[in-house]
């Protein structure tokens, strides 16, 4: 029942609102919190302008990926004009790589004060999931905030999808707070991972809301792949050199909050810390709150999460959801303006663990570029928390495709973290500490604890072909994906029809 003054719509009404052209802001953050009707009705409504020759593409604003409701559909129908800030959806991902889709890739932290500052251009609509909303105009998202607060605040229009999913009850486990812009900005008040800031409910100007839109359609969740025999050892990898960390007295007895990053890798570091006894119960902020997390919650491992959103299984927001009483306490959601926001990173002492698409023997990190070439996803809040961190690691298997191609490279082929903001490297091979040593001596560390066997000769050898402090050799640095360009496989390499 519709309570509010707002008008009640089907999707493809709401969708009607929406012109060529116009940008959009979607609420959510992966396929959290995303809406799902009015975007599809969208795509539609493309499809439909394209049969009978009229243009019909929206610039898209959202938190981070979305499900495939959003980029999926949009991108099937050739209806998005530009993309930011981050996606992990294969046809999209098509879009951006055949150059049909323009995609700004984007520090996460940044987007919402972009949007402010008018970098980027004007937001016509915003389209937001929402569990409730009151005749004031308070919002109340789902399982996800991304930039919703600010797309809510700039947009001209808003269209709510009401989604009778997601419990009223969530209400209180969102934390909204959008800071100042400059000159006026102050510190933002987070000295603890627990501390609330904001407000339960996005407020906004209810003679914006156009429509609102009722649904009842389950979050598009994903699955995580079981634990294999490498990312248990990576898992582990990780946990023990906490473990030395904490030994050594680098790390408090207390420990410091984690962030973790997404995926599979992600999921069996945080199981890997959650079983090693000797790291005591910690606390989690972070971006994405995954199924590991909720996990460790339930048994006491972690005593409280910060993110931005539930990147959880579906089984796993049932259960978040049938067990409020338990978690309320224990969770926050906020904006990723806040949980990836540089200035808490650095306050709290994060203890942050990425995942590298390749990495070089210096210690550079590629965490975006296919060959160096082809965009995979994008560079997500692995930015916002590599730089900022008390102690920045990075997490990979050392080969991929069986073993055809190495993650370790003389030099990466597209460079989005520095050799000075990469701690530790680790791999199902061991760990890299890259501390307080020279390019040389990161080489050695590299090759010798991380790098897959099959490679390790490889990269000996090249290290002798450079000179100068980072002993590079620029006839030789792409060998290694020239060879799996040519050959579809790296242990191609030879040095000497190079040189
Ligand atoms: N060169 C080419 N392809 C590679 C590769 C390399 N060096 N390393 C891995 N791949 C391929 C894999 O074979 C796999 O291909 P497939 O999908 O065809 O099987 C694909 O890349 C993904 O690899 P996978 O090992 O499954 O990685 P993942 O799911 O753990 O994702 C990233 C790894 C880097 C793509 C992902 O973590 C990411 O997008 N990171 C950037 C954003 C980020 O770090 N966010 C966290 C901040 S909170």
């Amino acid at each position: 029942m519709n309570n509010t003054p707002f008008t009640v719509m089907s999707p493809e009404e709401a969708a009607n609102f929406v012109k060529n052209d116009d940008n959009i802001g979607f609420s959510g953050f992966t396929a959290a919190g995303c809406p799902k009707v009015v975007p599809a009705a969208i795509a539609k409504k493309a499809e439909e302008e394209h049969s009978k020759g009229n243009p019909f593409k929206i610039g898209m604003f959202t938190g981070a990926s979305t499900g495939d409701s959003i980029d999926g559909t949009l991108a099937r129908a050739d209806a998005i004009k530009f993309r930011t800030p981050y996606q992990s959806n294969k046809d999209l991902r098509q879009a951006m790589n055949n150059g049909s889709t323009a995609y700004f890739d984007l520090h996460l932290s940044h987007l919402g004060q972009m949007l402010r500052y008018g970098f980027l251009g004007k937001i016509n609509c915003a389209i937001i999931e929402a569990s409730d909303i009151n005749s004031e105009g308070e919002i109340v998202p789902t399982c996800g905030v991304g930039i919703a607060p600010t797309i809510c605040k700039y947009a001209d229009k808003i269209i709510v999808e009401l989604n009778s999913r997601h419990p009223k009850e969530i209400k209180g486990i969102h934390d909204i707070y959008v800071p100042l812009d400059p000159p006026l900005r102050r510190e933002i008040p987070i000295y603890k991972v627990s501390d609330r800031i904001g407000a339960p409910a996005i407020k906004v100007d209810p003679s914006k809301i156009l429509c609102i839109v009722p649904t009842d359609i389950e979050n598009e969740g994903g699955t995580f792949t079981p634990v294999d025999a490498v990312t248990a050892r990576i898992g582990d990898n990780v946990a023990d050199f906490l473990v030395r960390e904490m030994n050594l007295g680098h790390i408090p007895k207390s420990f410091l909050p984690v962030q973790s990053g997404v995926g599979n890798i992600a999921n069996a570091v945080l199981g890997s810390m959650g079983s090693n006894t000797a790291i005591p119960e910690f606390e989690v902020y972070t971006e994405v709150i995954q199924d590991a997390v909720i996990e460790l919650m339930k048994q006491g491992r972690v005593k409280f999460a910060s993110g931005c959103s539930f990147t959880v299984s579906n089984p796993t927001m049932d259960e978040i959801y049938g067990n409020l009483n338990f978690f309320r306490d224990k969770i926050l959601l906020r904006s990723q303006e806040i949980s990836n926001n540089p200035e808490i990173i650095r306050r709290l002492g994060l203890i942050t663990i990425n995942t590298a698409l390749e990495a070089d023997i210096f210690g550079n990190i590629n965490s975006t570029h296919v060959v160096g070439t082809k965009m995979m996803n994008g560079i997500g809040g692995s930015g916002d928390f590599t730089r900022n961190a008390y102690l920045s690691i990075f997490t990979t298997p050392s080969v991929a495709k069986g073993t055809k191609i190495s993650a370790f490279v003389p030099m990466v082929s597209h460079h989005d973290h520095s050799e000075h903001s990469v701690s530790v490297l680790i791999t199902e091979q061991g760990v890299a500490d890259l501390r307080g040593k020279s390019p040389v001596q990161r080489a050695h560390a590299i090759i010798e604890n991380c790098v897959h066997p099959d490679y390790k000769q490889l990269l000996w050898d090249y290290l002798k072909l450079g000179t100068g402090h980072t002993p590079h050799n620029l006839k030789a640095c792409f060998a290694f994906h020239n060879a799996f360009n040519e050959t579809g496989d790296m242990h191609n390499v030879d040095w000497s029809k190079l040189l």
